[in-house]
């Protein structure tokens, strides 16, 4: 794939506003199911639109993209499906992370990734040790993610250090709870859009998203391009977020 240098954009505050917008991914199945072939065939489209949708993100200026690829719910699935999903993220991340170095952006995966197969485990973790030091975007890729694992994780580990007496319970605020999710060195998430019609979360995101702006689109993933996001940040753009004031 061709590597070229993007100018950094991410300087100057672009005019929808954004820093943080998250996608869930939703429809391969039903792309693939309408045009008469395999999930996976949809599941393969899907991986382009990530490619088109990364690229549309660093050049709209984006600080971060956070993209839903594999929910801890995900393993209901039949094993063939799972393997196939495994197989295509090893793929991407092996065919596009010289891409990705390239213009700057650092890869994060988000999620119980280190519950995955080793060797994966160990393809993630170059990738992001690879793209750390870089200034550009972050395109974090959400796997083995699920909002309420995030929070026990959290949980747990502030009872732990409430129990090595480093902390005390009073002291356990927004911020301390901010601080032990996976989302910690991100920007707060102003946008997070759904494809394929469907109006739920399911499990994503859901201490993130308090004051997110909300978009669904019928639109199937694998259609999902630049157009379309740009689209949703012009929606953004016009929403008028208050946070409980004014
Ligand atoms: C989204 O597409 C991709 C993943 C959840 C991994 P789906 O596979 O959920 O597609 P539909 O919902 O069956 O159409
Ligand atoms: C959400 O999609 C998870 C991802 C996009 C990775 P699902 O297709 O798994 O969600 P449900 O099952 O329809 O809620
Ligand atoms: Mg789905």
């Amino acid at each position: 794939m061709a590597t070229q240098a993007k100018p950094d954009l991410t300087s100057a505050a672009p005019a929808h506003g954004a820093r943080h917008v998250a996608i869930i991914m939703d429809g391969n199945g039903r792309w693939a199911k309408k045009r008469l072939l395999p999930r996976i065939a949809g599941h393969r489209a899907g991986v382009e639109a990530v490619r088109r949708v990364a690229r549309a993100a660093q050049d709209m200026g984006l600080e971060c993209l956070t993209l839903y690829a594999f929910s801890s719910e995900n393993w209901k699935r039949p094993a063939t499906e799972v393997s196939d999903l495994m197989g295509l993220l090893r793929h991407f991340i092996q065919s596009d992370i010289d891409e990705f170095h390239a213009n700057g952006v650092r890869l994060r995966v988000i999620g119980n990734y280190k519950a995955l197969e080793p060797g994966l485990v160990d393809l993630i973790e170059s990738a992001m040790a690879r793209t750390a030091a870089n200034t550009g975007p972050v395109i974090a890729i959400a796997l083995n993610y699920g909002a309420q694992d995030e929070m026990v994780r959290a949980a747990q580990r502030l009872a732990q250090r409430v129990a090595s007496g480093e902390l005390s319970a009073e002291n356990i605020g927004i911020e301390a709870i901010d601080a032990e999710l996976y989302t910690a060195d991100l920007p707060p998430l102003d946008l997070l859009i759904r494809t394929s019609g469907e109006q739920r979360l399911s499990n994503f995101m859901l201490w993130q998203a308090a004051y997110a702006e909300l978009y669904f689109t019928d639109m199937l993933w694998p259609d999902f391009d630049g157009r379309a996001l740009a689209q949703a940040l012009d929606a953004f753009r016009m929403r008028d977020r208050r946070f409980g004031g004014l």
